[in-house]
């Protein structure tokens, strides 16, 4: 009997199931403490009132025989994938509907998706970032090279022509750090890919948050479609954390190594999956119509503004950070030379915030933190009061 020993190369949690043990432990010695919670990007804001009443609606048609449906449709409903194409067809990218498959969650996607390349593939991974690529490629016993973020290329690393790579991911705007690749960026990295017959998986779960002239899909650059694979979300644009949907995006004609992805991603998801309750697919697809999408857009707007009474509190107290602009996170040089666990257990004791410590996104994490914009305005202004009376 042998079982995948991948796992045991693993550290021993998931980073925010680390943070939660952390937090539990401390509440149950501290009762009485109020802990603001800024680490998980959780959402905090209410479903957007039309997400609501399309959920009512289909809730209402399951009590019905005649609207009353069982099995949905392989890779979702048409009409969600419509919603979906209609959203990227306004970004200037035209996708078809067969080329998008919906989904449970960006974070399953992005682990799933490495069925359909071989065991033993170099993946190519940006440290810091979201640790799910790490941790699946390990457990996939792939090969990993991890490519740089620093304060010096702005946390943008960028293709080495003497680096090879099959598999590229890209999370833009970044999670941790909330930088954004520009078009030209984004360009070097889809000649590289095309280049080394690679292929990116591109992350685009905080599109939603790019308030600059910023790419907010791969498939704006050209050339992308020979080599890229997008995986969106609607967890934080259209707060589904707890609700569930996402999307990945494999262009009809992406091959390599003389098979096609879409197909075989198609073969997967109707072999492996049984896809999202219709309710949900109605809620999502209100998400994604002209005022299911301004209300949402609205609940964005208010987490960017917590983002920058963040972002004023650092710059009153002379801490180096980046992102909260056209992202939720805020990146900051933990002060005084602090570690990053250091700084999350300070924070933790002393001012009872919870943020993420920097170096759980990778090892170029270390000495950076963590914080998200995604609590309420109240937490998030009376977090940086308490953050300003320790620091
Ligand atoms: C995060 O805090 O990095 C995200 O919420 C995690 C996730 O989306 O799975």
């Amino acid at each position: 009997m042998k079982v995948n020993k991948n796992y045991a190369n693993l550290q021993e949690n998931y980073l925010f199931a680390e943070i939660g043990r952390k937090v539990r432990e401390y509440t149950a010695a501290n009762p009485d403490k109020k802990i603001i919670r800024m680490g998980i990007g959780d959402v905090t804001r209410p479903l957007a009132p039309a997400v609501i009443a399309a959920m009512q609606k289909a809730t209402s048609e399951m009590g019905v025989a005649e609207s009353f449906r069982g099995y949905g449709e392989d890779y979702g409903y048409v009409f969600l994938r419509e919603a979906i194409r209609g959203h990227y067809v306004k970004k200037g990218a035209d996708i078809t509907t067969e080329e998008i498959f919906v989904s449970d969650g960006a974070k399953s996607d992005v682990a799933n998706i490495l069925d359909i390349f071989a065991a033993g593939s170099m993946a190519l991974i940006p440290d810091p970032v979201y640790p799910v690529y790490l941790d699946t490629n390990i457990m996939a016993g792939n090969k990993v090279i991890l490519t740089p973020g620093t304060v010096e290329n702005n946390f943008l690393p960028m293709p080495d022509a003497t680096v090879d790579a099959d598999i590229i991911y890209l999370c833009s705007p970044n999670n941790p750090t909330g930088a954004v690749y520009s078009a030209e960026q984004l360009q070097k990295w889809v000649d590289y890919a095309n280049e080394k017959d690679a292929v990116i998986l591109y992350d685009s779960a905080y599109e939603a948050f790019i308030s600059e002239d910023l790419p907010s899909t791969i498939f704006q650059i050209p050339g992308a479609r020979e080599c890229a694979i997008e995986i969106g979300s609607l967890s934080k644009t259209a707060g589904f954390t707890g609700t569930r949907c996402a999307y990945t995006i494999v262009p009809e004609g992406l091959t390599r190594d003389g098979m096609n992805l879409n197909k075989m991603w198609r073969r997967r998801q109707s072999t492996k999956y049984n896809q999202l309750p219709y309710i949900i697919q109605r809620g999502a697809e209100a998400a994604f119509l002209a005022e299911g999408f301004a209300q949402n857009m609205k609940n964005v707007a208010y987490y960017l503004e917590n983002a920058t009474i963040i972002s004023k509190t650092l710059d009153e107290l002379g801490i180096w950070y980046c992102g909260g602009k056209n992202a939720p996170y805020v990146w900051l040089k933990c002060p005084n030379g602090c570690g990053s666990w250091e700084f999350f257990d300070k924070l933790l004791q002393e001012a009872n915030v919870v943020g993420t410590p920097g170096a759980g996104f990778g090892k170029q994490g270390e000495g950076f933190f963590r914080l998200s914009s995604f609590g309420s305005r109240e937490n998030t202004e009376e977090a940086m009061e308490r953050v300003r009376r320790i620091m």
